[in-house]
């Protein structure tokens, strides 16, 4: 029985839509580098905007969640997984939901109900009980003593701070040889959550106010790994025959068996299948030291050095078997796995040769550290010289650290990589946060070039050009954008010079924070107004543009160099890309 195929074809066998797996990396929303839910790319259609394929949909998304990372290596953890789901759009809620997930795992997938239990949303001061969920459960053959009430820490569901949200039910499995008990306790991890439900029927600004969304939705979310290690009946996710091939070609290659050596292996299979999915994603990541490039590069770099100490050769090319397992099990599922194999490959091999360069000597460095080493912490200065002299990523030298019961100077490390970097205090501080390093330069040129552009667009082509997506890295920026036809030639040329005599003019950027509502009024362009919270951040660029984002941007336009347009082609129906470089 294979999950993945058993899930689209009962949900598509009740009116929905399969939907292909959204890009792991967002295309329209830099506030976030991976989707880390199936929901998150069709939160416009959450929101309201209808969804071409229809109010009913299923998918199988590829996800990253990061908050993981320091976990991998235990039983249960991934970075990389892919999450089922099925949606209503405003038109089926509780009862259906409920129901279809209830046939699924008892007729399709033939789970006993006593195997079965769930808990529901017990309320808070803004939202009441759902007794409705819980008598729908009960009607279905649930017994009352399987169903648990939980509050918000629980059974309510949002991604982040805000945006559509509401109260869930989950739906938990027990998974042990044991005798069942006959009252389910949430607290007892012989049960394991499958699936999650959530009717998504409101929306919590950023101030936290709870407000009804124009429609009641239903999102669901079943962890692909875990459910699958559930059905086979093993504790271990990387022991179910997701990993199966995976694993052994890392077996056949360190010749170590994998129950000997279950951490380092469980982190190498782990992160070649990340490195895999996030290089072959149409963003183009390649290994960088910023966002998406810079997790790219931790997770081969720290694959890297745990084969080390599993004795594999690491100048060889050890990686790709196991990245070839990878896209053999994926390839037919995502067609860009088998598009960008190559690339995968190359992105693996490179990263490798030149991470293999330094990283004896940087382990050399390090033992030699640790043998001189008064107290217990590694100062900022030798953290950084293994970051910059060697390529260790601060977080590999925290986990090496780790394993002799030593602490890294972290907080040092980052004042010094920001005063290197010269980054700009905000695009450091606020990357930080979320454990990664700032946005470069380069980046923050893009994002203020991607403003002009969008303000030449609508001189040259008409006031009713709309942004639909824009991606950045550090070679090239792109924009797509509402309009019917090819640009000419005549009209290439006009939007460039347009775009560069701005930036000759040399206008202020300038930043100013405010509600909503004021945005709007004060004419500030928005991509999807609905999806911003009630306060925004408004960029001002001299009398050129007005647009809410949240950033980075350079404070003169002088700076971005020259504006040149190098592609231009559709990206689909209605939907034109430019691609552009500054020079
Ligand atoms: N969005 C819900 C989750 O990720 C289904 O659990």
């Amino acid at each position: 029985m294979n999950l993945k195929d058993e899930f689209i074809k009962y949900f598509v066998s009740k009116g929905h839509v399969e939907i292909p797996s959204a890009p792991l990396i967002p295309e329209n929303d830099p506030t976030v580098l991976f989707n880390t839910a199936g929901m998150q790319p069709l939160i416009p259609y959450l929101l309201g905007e209808a969804h071409p394929k229809g109010k009913r949909l299923c998918d199988a998304q590829k996800c990253v969640r990061l908050t993981d990372l320091e976990d991998i290596g235990d039983k249960t953890h991934h970075t990389f997984f892919e999450m089922l789901g099925n949606w209503s759009l405003g038109d089926y809620f509780k009862k259906e939901s409920i129901g279809y997930s209830f046939e699924f795992l008892t007729k399709v997938l033939n789970i006993p109900i006593e195997r079965l239990a769930v808990t529901v949303f017990a309320g808070n001061q803004d939202i009441p009980r759902d007794d409705v969920s819980a008598s729908i459960w009960h009607e279905l053959g649930i017994p009352k003593e399987r169903i648990a009430y939980l509050g918000v820490e629980d059974n309510f569901w949002i991604a982040g701070e805000s945006g559509p949200c509401g109260g869930d039910t989950e739906i938990f499995y027990f998974r042990s040889n044991d005798e069942i008990p006959k009252h389910f306790d949430p607290k007892d991890d012989r049960w394991v959550e499958i699936w999650n439900n959530v009717f998504m029927e409101f929306y919590k600004d950023e101030s936290g106010k709870i407000m009804e969304l124009k429609q009641k939705n239903v999102d669901t979310g079943m962890g692909l790994e875990r459910v699958v290690a559930v059905l086979e009946g093993v504790e271990d996710n990387y022991a179910s025959s997701i990993w199966k091939e995976i694993i052994a070609s890392l077996e056949q290659i360190s010749n170590k068996s994998y129950q000997d050596n279950v951490t380092s292996m469980r982190i190498i299979a782990d992160h070649i299948r990340t490195s895999v999915f996030i290089s072959a994603d149409p963003a183009g990541i390649k290994p960088s030291n910023t966002d998406q490039g810079y997790i790219l590069r931790r997770l081969i770099r720290r694959a890297i050095r745990h084969a080390k100490k599993l004795g594999i050769d690491t100048n060889t090319n050890w990686m790709e078997p196991i990245a070839l397992e990878v896209i053999k099990k994926y390839e037919n599922y995502y067609k860009e796995i088998k598009e960008n194999k190559e690339v995968v490959l190359e992105v693996l091999k490179n990263e490798s040769i030149k991470f293999n360069r330094t990283l004896e000597k940087g382990l050399r460095e390090f033992d030699k550290l640790l043998n001189h080493l008064e107290g217990n912490i590694i100062d900022k200065d030798n953290a950084f010289k293994l970051y910059d002299t060697y390529g260790f990523p601060i977080e590999l030298t925290v986990e090496m650290a780790r394993e002799h019961n030593l602490k890294v100077d972290t907080e040092g490390f980052k004042e010094k990589f920001a005063s290197h970097q010269e980054l700009s205090r905000t695009a450091s501080k606020g990357k930080f946060k979320g454990g990664l390093m700032g946005h470069s330069e380069i980046e923050t040129k893009y994002h203020t070039a991607t403003h002009l552009l969008n303000a030449a667009l609508k001189v040259v082509i008409g006031a009713d050009v709309h942004q639909k997506g824009s991606n950045i890295n550090e070679e090239r920026m792109r924009f797509d954008f509402s309009c019917d036809h090819k640009l000419t030639d005549e009209e290439k040329k006009k939007v460039e010079d347009l775009v560069n005599e701005w930036i000759k003019e040399d206008w202020p950027v300038s930043m100013s924070t405010m509600s909503k509502e004021e945005a709007i009024k004060s004419g500030a362009e928005a991509m999807f107004i609905e999806k911003y919270a009630d306060i925004v951040n408004v960029y001002t660029i001299g009398n050129v543009s007005k647009e809410i984002c949240g950033g980075p941007h350079v404070e003169h336009t002088s700076v971005l160099g020259h504006f040149k347009i190098t592609k231009e082609e559709a990206s689909s129906a209605g939907v034109r890309r430019i691609k552009a470089i500054l020079e």
